[in-house]
Formats: C-alpha cells, structure tokens, sequence
C-alpha cells in the first residue's frame, strides 16, 4: 500500500471507543401536517459506540432512523445538537482540508449494486474515483493502477477484470467493486447501508464472508444496517435496535438475540430464524406486532413503542424510559430469564397471560424478562439496586 494512502492516527494508548454518537438528534423540514408540525424527528436523543474491529449491527423497520443514523456518522449530515466523538474529536468542529482528509476514515458500501455504480466508468475507474477528490492519496498514475490492481485482487477479482464495465459483472462481482471503491481511501469504519439485501441468497453468503475476511485483514470497523436479521447475527458482535427515532435496546449480539430485555426487540427476534436448537430458543413463539410504526412526525408521548406494546399500561404514556442494555442491565440486573431479580414499583401494572392475550398475542407471549423490563422502563436502577423515581 502507497505510503500517502495512510493516515496519520492516534496511537494504540488512545483507545477509547473508534467512533461514538452521544445524545444526536437529527430532524428534517417537511410540509406541514394535520397536527401542525413542520419538523419531523428523524433521530432524537440517539446514543452509541463502536469500538475498534468491530461490527456494530443497525436493525429496526423501516423509517426507524437507520440511514440518517449512517449519514451523520458518514459527516454527510450534521445533526440538529449531540456529539459525535471520531477518535476522540469531534469531526463537525473541523473545516475545509482537515474535515477532508477526516472523511476518509469513514467509508460506505451502497445498497444497491447495480444503481450505485456508473455504467459508463470501467471497474478500474470506477475504483480510483475517490482519490479525484482526495488526490494526495494516490498521486501518481502508475500508482493509482498498481493500488485499483491490488484492491481487486483483494475483493476476490481479477487482473483483467479492470477495464471491464459494470453491466459485464453479475451482482455480487458488482457489490465486490463497490467495496473495494470504499477501501481505495483506507477507511478505518466502512458503513454498510442493506449490503447485501439485493443479492441472491449464495452470493449473499460469499459478500458476507468477503466483508469478515476484510476486517480480519484489515482491522476495519463496519457500521452494519440490514433488516435481514439472520444477516446482522452472522455478521455484528454488538447490536443496537432502533424504534422512531430511537436507539431502545443495545448490547453484544447474543444477548440482544436470545435474551431481548425490551418488548420491541423480543418481538422482532422472536421472528428471526435461528440456528440455536437449544429447547428454549426452539420453543420460542413468534411475536406478531400490531398496528403501523407511527409517524415521526407526530410520535406518541411517553414511551414511543407503547401503541404496539402488548404490556403498555397508563404510566408508558407519561414516562419515557432509558434505553436498555441487553446482557448487562443497569449494570445491577442478574436476573435470568427464569428468575428475574429486578425491583418492579407497585405501581406499574404488570402484564398477565390475560393483558397480553387481550392484547392479541396468546399467553405464551408473557415472558418474565419483560416484567423485569417493565420494572426498568419506569424506574431506573441506582448503583444499589434501588428503583429511581425521578
Ligand atoms: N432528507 C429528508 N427529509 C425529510 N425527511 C427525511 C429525510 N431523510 C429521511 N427522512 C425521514 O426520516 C425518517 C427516517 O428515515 P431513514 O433514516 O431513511 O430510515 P431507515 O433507513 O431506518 O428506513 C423517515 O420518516 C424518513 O421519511
Ligand atoms: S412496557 Fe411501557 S415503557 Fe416498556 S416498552 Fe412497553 S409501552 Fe414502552
Ligand atoms: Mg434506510
């Protein structure tokens, strides 16, 4: 690799967290609505953290934020108030070549291959477009050819395949120029928005296994969106779930997967499919969620989920409760899923075989993590364990 193509970074000592987004709100002018708003809250309050290596997976429905999320983290969108930390500077503070030469570190594969790449470029051009911009990287002709060769044979391409157009390439060779473009700037964070979600199933699997190998290479970090939940599994060691705007629940991929503390997140795993054939994990009954994601412009007050939660009660329209961590609750949580050990208020209406079956969803819906989430919803736990009613 060119000597230019490196950046100069902070040292192994410095290690905090690659990137991190603390309290970003994002909202966009839209046409005024029937409830008067002209605002609409594309992100609100959003916290998270990706560390160095790692995949942090993005899942929710769709509208949920997702790709707003991506375009702030890319610095293509500067959001309304919170910080985002990038080694530990705050990027959107920096102007004119510096901001320049910081984006590089941050990098995105596109969706869609086939509309993301321009069908009059050849794959060499096509790669070496992004050192036109940042032109110091690759200065020299004989340079920039000798890096588009190594960075397809790095994708799994050939030699030959360089002076090829993207019509000539079936979708996953397209989706490996399209990665290899997002390398051509040595990112230390690739931001994956739906990679692999217009392929067909096999070549899924081969784009997947690349995106590993290349972290295993390369060190790289991946901010990893999909809505294929099997997908983020394989793929993400840490998962945060995002609802309206929100980041709900977050925590490694395991917990978030097989031990879900929110009621929106054990709904959407409960319809992943899973390799696990642990009884538990078979035994799990698929939760079906009712009604449409409202809408951003108009969210509901309190806790947003609780037009579609099966154990909402009066207080979740008043109180907006804290993200959860799966795994690791409040750091005072131990509970398991059969013993539950957090303090639930008195209160709070706990939800019954009968609330949820009113609610639609049958008996086997009550898990009892739930009323431990319930319990964590409206009354945060202080160091000792204690309920906070603030
Ligand atoms: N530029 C924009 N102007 C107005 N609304 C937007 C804009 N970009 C996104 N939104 C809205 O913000 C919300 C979140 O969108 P998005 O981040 O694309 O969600 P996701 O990627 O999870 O599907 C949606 O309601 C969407 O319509
Ligand atoms: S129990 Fe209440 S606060 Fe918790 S997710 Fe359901 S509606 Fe939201
Ligand atoms: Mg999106």
């Amino acid at each position: 690799m060119s000597e230019t193509a490196t950046l100069p970074r902070r040292s192994a000592a410095d290690r905090g967290p690659l990137l991190s987004a603390t309290g970003v709100t994002k909202t966009f002018r839209v046409a005024r609505n029937s409830s008067g708003n002209t605002r609409l809250t594309a992100l609100d309050g959003v916290d998270l953290r990706l560390g160095r290596g790692e995949t942090l997976g993005l899942v929710g429905e769709s509208g949920c934020g997702k790709s707003t999320l991506a375009r702030v983290l890319l610095l293509l969108e500067r959001p309304d108030s919170g910080e985002i930390r990038f080694d530990g500077v705050d990027p959107f503070a920096l102007k004119g070549r510096e901001l320049l030469a910081w984006r590089r570190r941050v990098q995105m594969v596109f969706q869609d291959p086939y509309a993301s790449l321009n069908a009059r470029m050849t794959a060499a051009d096509i790669i070496a477009e992004p050192w036109r911009t940042h032109r110091d990287v690759m200065p020299t002709a004989s340079a920039r050819a000798a890096r588009v060769r190594e960075l397809l044979d790095l994708v799994g391409l050939r030699e030959g395949d360089a002076e090829r157009y993207p019509q000539e390439f079936s979708g996953g060779q397209r989706q490996r120029i399209g990665i290899a473009r997002a390398l051509a700037l040595d990112p230390e964070i690739i931001v994956c928005d739906e990679p692999v979600s217009a392929l067909d199933l096999s070549v899924q699997a081969q784009v997947l296994n690349l995106l590993t190998d290349l972290q295993q290479q390369l060190g790289v970090s991946y901010v990893f969106i999909s809505h294929d939940l099997s997908v983020v599994r394989h793929v993400a060691d840490r998962v945060s779930v995002m609802y309206l705007g929100k980041v709900i629940e977050q925590g490694p991929t395991e917990d978030v997967f097989d031990r879900p503390l929110h009621p929106y997140t054990a709904a959407l795993m409960s319809a992943a499919p899973t390799l696990d054939r642990s009884p538990a994990a078979q035994g799990r009954k698929r939760i079906l969620l009712e009604g449409e994601v409202p809408s951003p412009l108009n969210p509901p007050s309190g806790c947003r989920f609780r037009t579609r939660c099966p154990y909402a009660a009066a207080r979740c329209a008043e109180v907006e409760p804290a993200p959860v961590v799966a795994g690791s609750v409040s750091g005072s949580v131990s509970g398991s899923v059969d013993s539950p050990t957090t303090p639930v208020a008195d209160d709070v209406e706990q939800p019954t075989a009968t609330s949820a079956a009113a609610a639609g969803l049958g008996s086997a819906a009550v898990n009892p993590r739930h009323v431990e989430h319930l319990g964590l919803c409206h009354f945060p736990l202080d160091a000792s364990g204690a309920p906070i009613h603030s």
